[in-house]
């Protein structure tokens, strides 16, 4: 099938570059806008003319996105630029011309947008390490605090009462886990064009009322291979969690990780974060560390000793933060094995690896135009490092392994229910030989 772009007038795709893009862009300026007194005050002219020059570029990102003006070679000295220079070079090559907004995959185009504002940043004197989206970031964290602690005393009562209780309940209990992190995935600052965006209904309370906006589930199956996994290795399981926004749905995904360590399903957690600011609330390390701060600098008790508790889990290696520039290119997953090969070798290590959010998803479908019948495995077109799963809310018009008729139904339901958040997926595929 063709990849999703911007060409198809009236598509998502063509939407996010005319509407959204360009409104996060707006919102990173406003927001180094606002670094413009510090800049002059610590650096006098120099930070004045630096500051000018940021934003100016910026600017003129937004202006060559919005009219469709070809993309550019990347100059700063990230050890990605040649990998991202090769795609250019391969774009232009199939296509006959420089790769540009409009025409160009829409995956590509926009990862290409925040890997540009990060090169922007990077030719900056005094921006290099500055973050645009943080300010927002930390603020969704923050608007989130009433869920973040119902989530916590959840978590806290499942696995103080687990312990002598039978294995159907232990399952019930999963099953709320997995549903608790798969919709914290509603919450990610870029569909909202980076407006505000954060949990504000009860996350316990609106399990049941969402259940039926689950497309796909197969909670089951990984609750199967989960079971059968720590059987058969004692507990000794690695679990690995590509990351995807920070705020609720992180802390909802590190509460998993804890469920699962506490329970005997997993021994070792690894949490792959981004290498930089990527499609505005994904998580970085930076966000990361300030998560687990905020949390253990936190008032409330169970909060507290959450976040040291998982800074106890970094120490002991029960947790590992890791980040690979691969998570940020624009390549798809099936890719993965000959671009990034030790990445790959390493996560063949797991037992099962977590894939959250929706531009996991568009990675590993490779963002195509697939049928909406097509198997998930034939979608992800080889990659299969270990067993996987991809716990999903539908924020682009992509989607797999649903069964005739299903699409119809949605659309009955609400005609946006691709691109608006309110219909998931959880999708799990073990090979036969594993
Ligand atoms: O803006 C494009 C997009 O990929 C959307 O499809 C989605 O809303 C967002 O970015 C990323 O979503 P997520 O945080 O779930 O990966
Ligand atoms: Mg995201």
């Amino acid at each position: 099938p063709e990849a999703l772009s911007g060409r198809f007038r009236g598509s998502f795709a063509y939407k996010t570059i005319k509407d959204r893009l360009p409104k996060i862009l707006t919102k990173a300026v406003d927001t180094i806008y606002r670094q413009r007194t510090v800049l002059a005050t610590k650096h006098g002219e120099c930070g004045l003319d630096d500051f000018k020059l940021t934003v100016g570029r910026l600017s003129k990102l937004r202006y060559e996105l919005q009219t469709n003006k070809p993309m550019y070679k990347l100059t700063d000295k990230h050890a990605d630029v040649e990998l991202w220079n090769q795609y250019y070079d391969k774009e232009k090559e199939r296509n006959g011309m420089d790769p540009c907004w409009f025409t160009n995959a829409w995956l590509y185009v926009e990862c290409f947008m925040y890997r540009s504002i990060k090169e922007t940043l990077a030719l900056s004197m005094f921006l290099k390490d500055f973050d645009p989206f943080e300010e927002q970031k930390r603020s969704a964290f923050m608007s989130s605090q009433t869920p973040i602690v119902t989530l916590a005393n959840h978590l806290l009562h499942i696995v103080s009462s687990n312990e002598h209780r039978d294995a159907d309940l232990l399952e019930k209990d999963f099953r709320h886990m997995v549903e608790l992190s798969l919709w914290g995935n509603k919450n990610d600052l870029s569909i909202s064009g980076g407006s505000e965006n954060y949990q504000k209904a009860d996350p316990l309370e609106q399990l049941d009322e969402l259940q039926p906006y689950i497309l796909v589930d197969q909670i089951n199956d990984m609750w199967r291979h989960l079971k059968s996994c720590a059987n058969r290795k004692c507990g000794r399981c690695r679990i690995d969690i590509i990351l995807d926004n920070a705020g609720f749905e992180l802390f909802g995904d590190l509460c998993f990780a804890e469920f699962l360590l506490r329970m005997g399903l997993a021994s070792e957690v690894h949490l792959h974060a981004k290498a930089m600011p990527w499609f505005v609330s994904d998580t970085t390390s930076q966000d990361f560390w300030w998560t687990l701060e905020m949390l253990q600098a936190s008032n409330n008790g169970e909060l507290s000793r959450l976040g040291t508790r998982w800074h106890q889990h970094i120490k002991d290696e029960t947790f590992f933060l890791k980040q690979d520039d691969f998570w940020t290119l624009p390549h798809n997953y099936a890719e993965l094995r000959a671009m990034a090969p030790q990445l790959y070798q390493d996560l063949s290590a797991s037992d099962l690896v977590v894939f959250k959010g929706d531009l996991n998803y568009r990675k590993l479908t490779g963002d195509l135009q697939w049928p909406h019948t097509t198997p998930f495995v034939d979608a992800l077109q080889g990659f299969l490092p270990a067993p996987l799963c991809v716990l999903r809310t539908l924020k682009a018009d992509l989607v797999v392994g649903l069964q005739e008729g299903q699409d119809k139904q949605a659309e009955e339901k609400a005609s946006d229910w691709m691109v608006s958040g309110n219909f998931a997926v959880v999708q799990f595929y073990v090979d036969r030989a594993w």
